[in-house]
């Protein structure tokens, strides 16, 4: 499949990884919560994420020293929880539930229309990112709000019931 120009093909980064003494230390301190190292797994993962905004292949072999596991233990979690990215968002992170309740009440429909506005392929699989990294848009799966849809997410913040014109105003603001 060829590649609009105007979409940015998501890369997985590696290269150098230091880890900040402050973000070292947070982790340590989490890893003393739990009386097997390897249960802190999740935290460290959030802890990293929230830090670099995703978490980068030298950051997962990284957390599975830290924890004296094997590198595939923490990039299985990295794959299978759809929280965890291996790639940079933009600022604005859309995230739009595609599952069936929201599928029936729209979200096909948001999603073409935020991808519209923000010259993004709809087509295209995984997140989209504006050239400029201001936006992401995402389909993600269920968010547990099935009877309000079509729902989606913007960064940590909770939408029900979006329309277009809502998804207008959310873009306008940012
Ligand atoms: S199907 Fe969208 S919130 Fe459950």
């Amino acid at each position: 499949m060829s590649v609009p120009a105007h979409a940015v093909v998501p890369v997985a980064p590696s290269g150098p990884f230091a880890v900040p003494a402050d973000l070292e230390a947070e982790c340590d301190e989490l890893i003393s919560h739990y009386p097997v190292k390897r249960s802190a797994a999740l935290m460290l993962l959030h802890a990293v994420q929230e830090r670099f905004g995703f978490i980068q292949k030298e950051a997962m072999e990284w957390i599975a020293k830290k924890l004296e596991l094997q590198p595939i233990n923490i990039f299985e979690l990295v794959t299978f929880y759809p929280m965890f990215r291996q790639n940079p968002v933009g600022k604005t992170h859309f995230k739009v539930c595609r599952t069936l309740s929201c599928a029936l009440g729209g979200s096909y429909k948001l999603h073409a229309h935020l991808c519209e506005r923000l010259k993004l392929d709809r087509h295209a699989h995984g997140a989209q990112t504006t050239p400029d990294g201001k936006f992401t848009v995402e389909f993600v799966e269920c968010l547990a709000s099935c009877g309000t849809a079509p729902v989606m997410m913007v960064n940590e913040d909770f939408y029900e019931g979006v329309t277009n014109a809502k998804a207008d105003e959310l873009i306008a603001k940012k």
